[in-house]
């Protein structure tokens, strides 16, 4: 199988609870190498742009809102089939329904602070991938 990546993005509120560190080393103990790696903070409109496919739901100004309210990292992540299994890593959206183990289960405090984004495809990890890391940054 050729080398696959995703896109994750460690959420603002396991950034200020400190988890930034343990997640990272789930993330490398699961097998994914870091290829490219940025703490920044997202302001309004730009989270309104990283998740403009979710605009006409109702919890996107809110969402954008949080994801705007404090620093977040950015990860791009190598691996085998790395969007399928980094989302068996961080377990279901919702972490009430997420495994024992999983990033969500133990890191995540509601569906919105679920602690970590995946992409859900190829095309999606191409386009967040893109948003934020140019060529030099990805190695
Ligand atoms: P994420 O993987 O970042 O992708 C979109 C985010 O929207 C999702 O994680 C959740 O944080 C959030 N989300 C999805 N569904 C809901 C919902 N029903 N209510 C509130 N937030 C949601």
């Amino acid at each position: 199988m050729p080398l696959g990546y995703t896109f994750a993005m460690i959420k603002p509120s396991a950034c200020r609870k400190n988890h930034v560190g343990p997640i990272l080393a789930m993330i490398n103990q699961s097998g994914f190498r870091i290829s490219a790696i940025r703490s920044t903070k997202l302001n309004k409109e730009e989270a309104e742009h990283f998740y403009e496919i979710h605009k006409e739901k109702g919890f996107y100004d809110n969402l954008c809102e949080f994801m705007s309210s404090g620093p977040i990292i950015a990860l791009l992540l190598e691996k085998e089939n790395a969007i399928e299994d980094f989302r068996t890593l961080i377990g279901n959206t919702n972490p009430c329904m997420a495994e024992e183990g999983t990033i969500r289960k133990m890191f995540a405090e509601s569906l919105q602070k679920n602690a970590v984004h995946g992409s859900d495809s190829v095309e999606n990890a191409k386009r967040e991938a893109d948003y934020f890391f140019n060529e030099r940054e990805r190695y």
